[in-house]
């Protein structure tokens, strides 16, 4: 089994450069599955945090997303998608306002993203992907993993790409956060420009059980 894991889109703010970087490493390692790691759309419209007058209205976002997502889901017909907490963002608004959930579609039928299985985590060869949505500190996969007593790969920590291992004498375990794919110029990310920490590009790959990370 050989993993691709892509870190967080963000879209429409995603680097320009990370599709063919993704698609290189996964040339490279020759990966047969391949998982995004969650925040594929950051909607940042609808977001309830102060809005910023120069970004585009919800419905110019998403049409601007959309159009970054095709091309994403055109190269990876099929994959595990881990739902993130910007993904989630008009199912907590929707809630917050009173909307029953029958109400909302499914991720596959908004995007067009039919061979993609969205859900909060997945578990293949008894490794955990999820998103880490709350996760924090300066290993959070890793800790998730200690915790848990199983290898965890998690993105949300944009600036985080990272692989530690925790051996306690019957077996070792391992967490990987990946980093990723967000470009920290787009407006959408300008919350992030004071802070000394900034997105780190690259994304994960599980092979045969071991991490790797590639880091451009
Ligand atoms: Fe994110």
């Amino acid at each position: 089994m050989r993993v691709l894991v892509i870190g967080d889109l963000h879209a429409p703010a995603v680097h320009k450069d990370y599709l063919a970087f993704c698609k290189k490493v996964a040339r490279m390692y020759d990966t047969n599955k391949t998982v995004f790691i969650g925040d594929i759309i950051d909607h940042e419209a609808i977001s309830r945090h102060e809005k910023n007058p120069d970004l585009p209205a919800a419905r110019d976002e998403f049409n601007m997303a959309l159009k970054v997502v095709k091309k994403w889901h055109s190269a990876f017909p099929e994959a595990y998608v881990c739902i993130g907490n910007h993904d989630e963002r008009v199912l907590r608004r929707a809630k917050s306002e009173g909307i029953p959930s029958l109400y909302l579609k499914p991720f596959n039928e908004v995007y067009g993203t039919s061979g993609w299985v969205w859900a909060n985590e997945h578990i293949i060869d008894k490794i955990l992907y999820t998103h880490g949505t709350n996760w924090s500190g300066k290993s959070p996969a890793f800790n998730a993993a200690c915790y848990l007593r199983r290898s965890v790969v998690c993105g949300h920590c944009h600036s985080i790409a990272s692989i530690a291992h925790h051996n306690n004498g019957e077996d070792t375990i391992f967490g990987m956060n990946v980093g990723a794919g967000v470009d920290a110029n787009h407006l959408a990310l300008s919350y992030g420009r004071y802070s000394l920490k900034k997105p780190v590009f690259s994304c994960g790959v599980v092979k045969d059980g071991h991490p790797y990370l590639e880091i451009k």
